[in-house]
């Protein structure tokens, strides 16, 4: 990584407490979390290390780092663990920065300080059987019920929701507006009329759960933000997310960077370690370039946002080419290290499965593209 010298003292610093954490800590686990475990111990020493609403302000009792700490943080941790970096993901921009922005002093009090100590996980419940990319065509609804609300509905895929203590839900209060008819709500998922069905079974990151959700006459009072708010919320919130999912990429795609260079200097082949060979030294070059150049971009997304400057469409490219390239990147890691690639026994596999749902949560690339083609024709 070339950008030492783009860091902060302070941002250097977060990395190497991170970088840590992931050697020591995180990195013996890796293998038997993608297998399915729940890593709850590795979460708990997100909490104790404040990584939990890292950019949550102190006041609020989080960490008050800014978006470009948790965006290295959040390569760190990738580039080790897959699976918790969806939890450490999901965690920080999808749970704690939406009760941050639009939570009431007391939602702040009570759920937030719950969030970023550890003591709860949260969950984002957008996503619906019919309704993935339009986000706006959800059918869940809730109707007012005496002081509160009503629940009925379903979600899908739900990252962290087996685990999770708390559900963001996005539901109609008003069909009849479009999107200014939805509104967020914050329910407890042991809650009556709050069903969690079974994890579902992935492709990667197996220590990370994705199930659906069913309400029925789910009762509400939690409202978050304003009535008629929770598209801007999703939206402003998802906005954010990308920046974490381009780092998560170049996370994925490092760690199978690294890997290959360790492998080409070790493997021989034709008498010679396979780092001699030409096609060996043009695709590890290749990566590294993509790699620095996905960074780049993360950064760029990350450092608009922290200085309060539109960041939407920047977050949008990190995340297309960040994913687009660790799908190359995490495949040809496999390619260098023919046969054995294919083995788990070697971690490359990991990241190339983990890789592919890069280019499809927290919009599609294709959804993406559309948004930075707004962005420059209107
Ligand atoms: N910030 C603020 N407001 C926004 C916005 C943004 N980024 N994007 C749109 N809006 C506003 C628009 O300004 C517009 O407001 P007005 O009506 O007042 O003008 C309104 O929202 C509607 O905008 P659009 O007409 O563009 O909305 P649309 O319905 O055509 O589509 C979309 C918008 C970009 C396609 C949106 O539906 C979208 O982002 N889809 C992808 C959904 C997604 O990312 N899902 C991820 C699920 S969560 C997940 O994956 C988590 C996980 O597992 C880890």
């Amino acid at each position: 990584m070339a950008d030492d010298d783009v860091l902060t003292e302070e941002q250097g610093m977060i990395r190497g407490m991170v970088r840590d954490f992931c050697e020591n800590e995180a990195a013996p686990r890796a293998a038997e979390t993608d297998a399915g475990r729940f890593p709850r111990e590795l979460v708990g020493r997100l909490a104790e290390l404040g990584l939990l609403g890292m950019t949550v302000p102190a006041n609020e009792g989080g960490g008050g780092m800014d978006e470009v700490s948790f965006s290295i943080a959040m390569e760190e941790i990738s580039a080790v663990c897959p699976s918790l970096s969806v939890i450490f993901a999901v965690q920080n921009s999808l749970a704690c920065a939406p009760l941050h922005h639009y939570g009431s002093a007391a939602q702040k009090q009570k759920i937030l300080k719950a969030l970023v100590s550890g003591e709860k996980l949260g969950c984002f419940g957008l996503s619906e059987p019919s309704a993935g990319s339009d986000a706006a065509a959800l059918r869940t609804t809730a109707t007012r019920s005496g002081d509160g609300w009503l629940i009925n509905g379903a979600k899908r895929f739900i990252s962290n929701s087996k685990e999770a203590e708390l559900c963001i839900i996005f539901a109609a209060t008003d069909r009849e507006l479009g999107h200014k008819g939805i509104s967020a709500f914050i329910a407890d998922t042991g809650a009556p009329g709050f069903e969690v069905g079974r994890p579902e079974e992935k492709l990667g990151l197996g220590g990370s759960s994705a199930c659906d959700l069913r309400f029925e006459n789910l009762d509400a009072d939690s409202l978050l933000g304003e009535e008629g708010q929770g598209f801007e919320i999703a939206m402003t919130t998802l906005d954010a997310g990308r920046i974490g999912v381009a780092a998560q990429a170049v996370g994925f795609a490092r760690a199978c960077l690294d890997a290959s260079v360790a492998y080409a200097r070790e493997r021989e082949s034709f008498g010679r370690p396979i780092a001699g060979h030409q096609p060996i030294q043009w695709k590890v070059a290749d990566m590294a370039t993509e790699i620095d150049a996905a960074r780049l971009l993360y950064l760029q997304a990350a450092r608009l946002k922290d200085a309060g400057r539109p960041f939407s469409a920047e977050a949008a490219m990190a995340k297309v080419f960040a994913s687009d390239m660790a799908q190359r990147a995490t495949s040809e890691a496999v390619q260098i290290h023919g046969g054995n690639g294919y083995m788990k026994a070697y971690p490359v596999e990991r990241f190339f499965r983990a890789a592919k749902v890069t280019q499809i949560y927290e919009g599609t690339n294709e959804i993406l593209r559309q948004l930075i083609a707004k962005h420059l024709l209107g």
